[in-house]
């Protein structure tokens, strides 16, 4: 089990000048096996965040550990941990290759774990079969081509994909923001699901605060590259004591999303 801790990061696009501060001293604890939601308006440095966990942005202050170890500088040990977290995003077109088959871009994906890249390709197509049951997928979809596919189809792809290396800590960008409403729901109980049965710890982006409601043990509220409120659902979404926050609970739309629908596969 695996804590994921931002201490006070700092990221900035841009150089000189045009240097432009967008996450402003983050401290945000994600408890092992357990869900964190991170909410907020577009533009308030959100995926940033996350994305600087698995390397795309480098901090220029502040420590990113798992487990107690920086993660930021990722050499010797802190580079196999960084591993140990994955990230989905919103469009899963961004990690999957348009011309490769899915089982294929999934057996990539295995091979970051030596233990696979060992073994022979039967045993690899077998790991590929228990992904793509794991994400509810028949196995025969495997040498599909991603255009083949649904786009709920296609973000349960990217999830075993993130999957396949193994991670203890999974990074969630608003993984259903482009899909069917119809859709989203099923797609959120499979993450929660897989959530529980791997004992994951998640951090789960989203501009819906109905969902990270549902989701989520525990919130924080980002705003202008800062984290203005944190708690537990209760506190912060029920009780929001800032006025950032009671701002965008009362822009939650009455009706949510079906998530409980336990529907066919989609
Ligand atoms: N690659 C980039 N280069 C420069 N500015 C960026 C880049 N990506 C995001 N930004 C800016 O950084 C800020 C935070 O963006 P982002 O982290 O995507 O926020 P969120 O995920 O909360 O919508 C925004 O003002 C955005 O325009
Ligand atoms: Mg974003």
């Amino acid at each position: 089990m695996t804590d994921l801790v931002f201490e006070n990061v700092r990221i900035k696009y841009g150089s000189g000048n045009s240097a432009h501060e967008v996450v402003r001293g983050v401290s945000l604890i994600v408890p092992a096996g357990r869900t964190v939601g991170l909410v907020g308006e577009s533009g308030s440095g959100k995926s940033t965040l996350a994305r600087a966990a698995v390397g795309l942005h480098e901090p220029y202050a502040g420590r990113i550990l798992i487990d107690g170890i920086d993660i930021v500088k990722a050499q010797g040990t802190a580079a196999a941990l960084r591993r140990d977290i994955q990230m989905v995003f919103q469009d899963a077109n961004s990690c999957l290759n348009p011309r490769m088959s899915v089982g294929a871009s999934i057996e990539e994906a295995l091979a970051v774990r030596g233990k696979f890249a060992r073994r022979d390709r039967a045993q690899r197509r077998i790991e590929v079969a228990n992904l793509l049951e794991l994400v509810e997928l028949d196995p025969a979809r495997s040498r599909d081509l991603p255009m083949q596919l649904s786009g709920g189809q296609r973000q349960r792809v990217a999830i075993a994909r993130a999957l396949a290396a193994e991670p203890r800590v999974l990074l969630a960008d608003e993984i259903t923001s482009a899909l069917d409403v119809s859709v989203q729901g099923t797609v959120l109980n499979l993450l929660m699901r897989v959530q529980r049965s791997l004992n994951l710890t998640v951090l789960f982006i989203s501009h819906n605060l109905a969902v990270v409601r549902q989701l989520c043990d525990e919130v924080a509220v980002m705003k202008d590259g800062e984290v203005v409120e944190a708690g537990t659902g209760t506190h912060v979404i029920d009780d929001p004591q800032h006025p950032y926050t009671r701002e965008l609970i009362r822009a939650i739309p009455r009706i949510g999303i079906p998530l409980f629908d336990e529907g066919a596969n989609s």
